[in-house]
């Protein structure tokens, strides 16, 4: 491995399993003696908790360009005082959420794409962008409740939808979740360790 680390996101819509996958992910590097760490999105720092009681936790949604003005600058703080820190210590960085959230969900929301990429020029690339990818029929059928403003029905379609595109479009790597909780977790690994291994 080249001497900064490697930075993996993993995404996909609410409850798709996304942050078990990711955890365990970071579990199983650990096991084969790579040193990974998880992190996530939005994060645990002021404007990501500003984000819980002002964005998730309010009745109705605020206007979408709020939304993505707010997560994005929770992202830089991300970016600046984890994400690059630990790639420079060597470590493989795997954040659940990143960049796509915005555009799946912002976007989902009727904003352009272009402009949710704009306000995130700064966000690093990662060197591998995973979207677990399940249908909303399916969790919501696990689910039967909403969570949070963002958690209904319609909006999860849309955002898959945007998910999905962004797969066609070659910026996110698919992993179908529609499976035993095992085979995804065994994928994800292969995909992971193949990316680390050109790296
Ligand atoms: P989660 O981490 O439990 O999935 O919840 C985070 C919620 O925030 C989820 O509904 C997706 C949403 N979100 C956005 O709408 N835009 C973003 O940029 C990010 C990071 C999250």
């Amino acid at each position: 491995m080249s001497k900064r680390g490697v930075f993996i996101c993993i995404e996909g819509i609410d409850a798709s399993g996304k942050t078990t996958h990711a955890r365990r992910l970071v579990e199983n590097l650990r096991g084969k003696g790579l040193d990974a760490v998880y992190t996530t999105e939005p994060t645990s720092g002021e404007i990501g908790r500003l984000i819980q009681t002002h964005i998730l936790q309010s009745q109705k949604r605020v206007p979408s360009v709020i939304e993505a003005l707010l997560f994005a600058v929770d992202r830089i703080e991300h970016v600046e005082n984890m994400i690059k820190p630990a790639l420079r210590e060597g470590k493989i960085v795997v954040s659940d959420r990143y960049v796509y959230s915005s555009l799946a969900y912002q976007g989902a929301a009727g904003l352009d794409l272009k402009w949710i990429e704009e306000i995130n020029k700064f966000a690093i690339q990662p060197d591998l962008a995973i979207y677990i990818d399940i249908p909303a029929e399916v969790v919501f059928e696990r689910l039967r409740r909403e969570k949070s403003v963002m958690e209904n029905f319609q909006t999860q379609c849309k955002v898959r939808e945007v998910y999905l595109k962004l797969v066609e479009d070659g910026k996110l790597i698919l992993i179908n979740g529609n499976r035993p909780t095992g085979e995804v977790e065994k994928n994800l690994l292969v995909t992971v360790l193949k990316s680390i291994e050109k790296h």
